[in-house]
């Protein structure tokens, strides 16, 4: 696996593979790999003839109070990972590599998609992704790109984003990976004290809940997510950010449950906020 570290390198490697007809996925993460990721990049490899992960933590997706400082790294077994899941180049740049000096141009949703959910408490944050994720298209020019189905807010506004910018690639949403006990895997779930651990199942108990509430011919969004809500509160280590329910695609709220509806949730357990959320299926 070849690791680069520059723009320009990259951009040539993927030229050569271009010139011999080969199709490009791309797995944009920003480290401290797990099984969530290493399903990303199992499946690019199986669509796609190549297969670039990017490994960069993007300053410019963090609010000045959140843990960009803290973030979990460790590129040597990012490295390890993607190596064994078949990945055949890692963009790994500096942050002055992707953010020159004098940097000053965005890309912004101005609808209320970014504004909704998590972008509530963390006003600036997709404002971050489609700026890095725009520029990642750019430097890779995937044929495909591949992203986690957990961050659902995160993967509608880059479908958004890549319709109204006509970037011409295909997004590829992947399946929520889960711990055995039905934590959803999460670099964050570090953070997480052996108490708070235990705490941070009752995410993945309410979205169980409103599955077999759905299962069980619930229609009422409202009645789904104040049941979520009351097991949620249940858990003294646990304190709601939100739990909604919203069209997947516009993420405006809906009252009936149907197809593509998406119930998601952030809690803060301890100090660490987690998310986690379903869609209805049919
Ligand atoms: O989902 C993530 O890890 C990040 O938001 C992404 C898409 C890599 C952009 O920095």
């Amino acid at each position: 696996m070849k690791i680069a570290t520059k723009i320009s390198e990259v951009r040539a490697q993927v030229r050569e593979w271009k010139m011999q007809g080969l199709t490009v996925g791309l797995v944009p993460t920003m480290g401290y790999l797990h099984e969530g990721h290493a399903s990303l990049v199992r499946k690019s490899v199986s669509m796609c003839d190549r297969t670039v992960a990017s490994v960069f933590v993007n300053p410019t997706q963090f609010g000045p109070n959140e843990d960009l400082d803290t973030y979990p790294r460790d590129f040597d077994h990012d490295c390890a990972l993607l190596e064994k899941e078949g990945c055949d180049m890692v963009f790994h740049p500096d942050p002055s590599e992707m953010y020159p000096e004098g940097f000053c141009t965005y890309v912004e949703n101005l609808s209320d998609m970014p504004k909704t959910l998590c972008g509530k408490t963390r006003p600036i944050h997709f404002r971050g992704v489609c700026t890095v994720v725009s520029k990642l298209f750019h430097i890779v020019t995937p044929d495909k790109a591949f992203f986690g189905q957990k961050d659902a807010q995160q993967l509608a506004i880059v479908r958004r984003m890549v319709a109204d910018l006509s970037f011409g690639i295909e997004i590829v949403g992947c399946p929520i990976v889960r711990e055995e006990d039905g934590l959803a895997k999460s670099s964050r779930n570090t953070y997480l004290s052996p108490e708070e651990r235990k705490a941070a199942l009752v995410l993945s108990k309410a979205v169980f809940l409103g599955q077999k509430m759905i299962r069980e011919g619930q229609k009422d969004a409202d009645a789904i997510v104040a049941a979520q809500r009351e097991l949620i509160m249940k858990e003294p280590l646990a304190r709601i950010d939100y739990v909604s329910a919203v069209d997947g695609s516009t993420l405006e709220p809906v009252k009936e449950v149907k197809k593509d509806v998406l119930f998601a949730m952030a809690v803060y357990i301890g100090k660490t906020r987690l998310i986690d959320n379903f869609s209805v299926e049919a």
